[in-house]
């Protein structure tokens, strides 16, 4: 009896050794992660942990000038890890347009857009770039944005922080920013110079005095010259006649002006009269074709209708 029983506390002696020696050979293996330890770790699966890494400045014997940092190739811009074959473009026309546009912003070869100047160095008379119904829009929004509190929303210079300046703001209006001249003291009616203006703003002839802010940190190249063709819009809306609308419209316009005055003059005779007729429904009628034109050509319509 006595020798089973001692038997069997040996027994289970050794097993729970075992175990202790099973889990803390585990402990050992799994005790590695995450735990301070003065040893480097055991890497059962080294993956990435360990590779070769240069820190910025570091100096290197591969290279014969000793540096590990690359310069980059004379007169080359960075652009792209994947080597844009036709097969590449063509298969993603949505990523790749979107792709070279921006590649050709990088580049900036062309000075003319990119500077407003041309080889000479002089303002460029025209918009280099193609002038949509879209891009106008774009440039509504950028101008009203940026440049309608000073300068207006119609260019008069009379916007809201425009009107506190110290001295009269510039009127788009005026002759010199619409005629062209001869004179090189006057280059207000090239486009170029509105670009170089919107970009750089105005300064003090010995450059010491900004009276103006520049806008290139908030309008990209193409947004300036959407804002200056919207400028040129803005000039024609003050400028056109009635000879601007086009013979088709005219018919339309007339009639509207014609309904807009009836309605007006009976306006006016209903309020003169007793209260009897009421006033309201005159009004109806006339002014719907009254709104018409203005909703077709809100240039044309401006400008013919005054
Ligand atoms: C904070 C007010 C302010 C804003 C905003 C502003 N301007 Fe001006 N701008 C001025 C002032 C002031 C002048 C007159 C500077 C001078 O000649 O003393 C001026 C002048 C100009 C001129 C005439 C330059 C000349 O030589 O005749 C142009 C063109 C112009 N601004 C374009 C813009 C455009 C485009 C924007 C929007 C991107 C803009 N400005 C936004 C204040 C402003």
């Amino acid at each position: 009896m006595k020798k089973r029983e001692a038997q069997h506390r040996t027994g289970s002696a050794l097993a729970s050794l075992s175990l202790a020696c099973t889990l803390s050979a585990m402990l050992g293996l799994t005790g590695c992660r995450g735990d301070r330890a003065e040893d480097p770790p055991r890497q059962f699966f080294p993956d990435l942990d360990d590779q070769q890494k240069w820190k910025p400045q570091t100096q290197t014997q591969f290279f014969a000038d000793g540096r590990a940092m690359r310069q980059p190739a004379a007169n080359t811009v960075a652009f792209s890890r994947a080597p844009l074959s036709a097969q590449v473009l063509e298969g993603n026309p949505a990523w790749s347009s979107s792709l070279l546009a921006e590649r050709v912003d990088l580049l900036r070869a062309d000075d003319a857009v990119y500077t407003g100047k041309d080889a000479t160095g002089q303002y460029l008379e025209k918009i280099p770039v193609a002038v949509d119904r879209p891009m106008l829009e774009r440039g509504q929004n950028r101008f009203n944005i940026y440049c309608a509190a000073c300068h207006g929303y119609n260019g008069d210079g009379k916007g809201m922080v425009g009107v506190q300046w110290s001295y009269p703001l510039p009127n788009y209006h005026d002759d010199k920013y619409v005629v062209k001249t001869d004179d090189p003291l006057v280059p207000q009616w090239r486009d170029g110079y509105l670009f170089h203006t919107a970009r750089n703003g105005v300064w003090s002839p010995d450059g010491t005095q900004n009276k103006m802010p520049g806008y290139a940190h908030a309008l990209n190249v193409h947004d300036t010259w959407a804002v200056i063709a919207y400028i040129r819009v803005l000039q024609e809306s003050q400028r056109g006649t009635k000879d601007d609308v086009p013979s088709a419209q005219l018919a339309t316009i007339d009639a509207a002006a014609k309904a807009a005055a009836d309605a007006k003059a009976a306006a006016e005779a209903a309020k003169a009269a007793p209260a009897t007729t009421p006033a309201a429904p005159p009004d109806k009628p006339a002014d719907k074709p009254a709104d018409k034109p203005a909703d077709n050509t809100p240039e044309a319509g401006k400008g013919g209708a005054s």
